[in-house]
């Protein structure tokens, strides 16, 4: 037997990892409603805009098939560059590094800046790989409550009380995966406050969502910080529907001059891994550069089914939600005390016996997310509804059934 890595053996992927019993099911020749993954491209009416496709297509047949730069294409580095200054900071093209996804960005910064012993402070619950990667440089994920009764808003007392010389990244998903929260300014200050104290730390602003605010209070961390070094994440896969793409960016805001090495370092890592999809940041540069109107309609579309489900989940015994502010996310709480108890079981169960998936909650944090699951509430109304009403008699079946 070959031996497998210790870091390899440590990933969890919780809303993949659901997928392989739906694939068993699928085999079988049952039909799954997969409300599991955020991917708009797998829902209705939530298509790449056609002009982005065709600049995509336009680049491969002008032959551009080639390598392009490690930090990206230097038009959408410029390009880049001006959506993030709109965004309230003086953001240069630079200070911008595209990469494959947020992902990849990711990777790379935790590379450059996790050294053993090191620790990254990440909100819990959180999107997986904030836990899963920094363990493969030595470091831990440690993580700070969002308040689970108050729309899953940030514990400042907790982040106060975790943060040291060793916590290298302190990180903001704004608005998050999984709760939806959104940050507003008062918030954001406050986290930028805590963080002046720590001269080695960095924050991670991953504003991967911020195109998908409901509550109009999203605002750029880059753009409130006068002193803290932030790394701003953002993409093509979710504001523009194109997460197959695999297209993302860093852009660094150093308003103190304190990231030159790591800048360094970060480049290094870019041209080690040579470049991202040439084609592709050519599809992303045509969002960028067009105009932006067919994001109203989208946006419409993910609000009403949004709707849809705080309706439904406020008529169903069993279930509770802290209604979202931003993203495509409910982090769904089971208030049944079985499912409460055991929330992989829940979806499990689910299921194989209504074949509706979901995530359980304790993918994003065994602590901070058990006893809820996740939702994606980007399917269609009717799909939606049956998904509720076969949620709704599953609970209603095992409530009776008194186990
Ligand atoms: C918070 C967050 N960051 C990053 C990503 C992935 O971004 P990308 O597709 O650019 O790798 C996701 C995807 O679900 C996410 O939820």
């Amino acid at each position: 037997m070959i031996p497998v890595s210790k870091r390899a053996s440590a990933i969890e992927y919780a809303i993949r990892d659901v997928v392989v019993p739906a694939m068993a099911l699928e085999a079988q020749g049952h039909e799954i409603i997969k409300l599991n993954i955020g991917d708009p491209i797998a829902y209705p009416g939530l298509a790449t805009p056609h002009h982005m496709v065709e600049a995509y297509k336009e680049s491969l047949s002008r032959g551009e098939s080639g390598y392009s730069p490690s930090y990206g294409i230097p038009q959408l580095r410029k390009a880049i560059a001006k959506d993030e200054s709109a965004k309230g900071w003086n953001c240069s093209e630079n200070d911008v590094y595209v990469c494959h996804g947020v992902t990849e960005a990711l990777q790379i910064i935790f590379a450059a800046i996790l050294e053993e012993g090191t620790k990254v402070l990440a909100p819990g619950p959180h999107y997986p790989p904030y836990m899963a990667y920094p363990q493969m440089y030595g470091a831990q994920t440690i993580e700070y409550a969002l308040k689970p009764d108050d729309v899953w808003s940030m514990d400042f007392e907790d982040i106060n009380s975790k943060m040291d010389d060793d916590v290298r990244l302190l990180v903001i998903i704004n608005p998050n995966n999984p709760t939806g929260n959104v940050a507003g300014e008062d918030e954001i200050n406050k986290l930028l406050a805590i963080a002046k104290n720590w001269p080695k730390c960095v924050i991670i602003a991953d504003e991967i969502y911020d195109g998908l605010d409901f509550s109009g209070k999203q605002k750029s961390v880059s753009s409130l910080s006068s002193s803290v070094p932030v790394i701003s994440l953002n993409g093509v896969s979710k504001v523009y529907y194109a997460p197959g793409w695999r297209i993302g960016y860093m852009a660094l805001h150093d308003p103190t001059n304190v990231m030159t090495d790591l800048r360094d370092g970060l480049e290094r890592l870019l041209r080690s891994r040579l470049c991202a999809s040439t084609p592709a940041q050519m599809g992303y540069l045509a969002g960028l550069e067009s105009d932006r109107g067919w994001m109203i309609s989208h946006k419409s579309k993910v609000q009403s089914r949004r709707q849809l489900c705080l309706d439904r989940i406020a008529k169903i015994d069993g279930l509770e939600v802290e209604a979202p502010g931003g993203a495509f996310y409910m982090f769904v709480r089971l208030t049944d005390k079985k499912w409460s108890l055991d929330d992989k079981d829940f979806v499990l169960k689910l299921l194989a016996e209504e074949h509706v998936l979901v995530v359980h909650g304790s993918g994003f944090s065994s602590q901070k997310g058990a006893g809820h699951f996740r939702l994606v509430y980007l399917a269609d109304e009717a799909t939606l509804s049956t998904a509720f009403d076969r949620i709704d008699s599953f609970l209603e079946r095992h409530r009776s059934a008194k186990e």
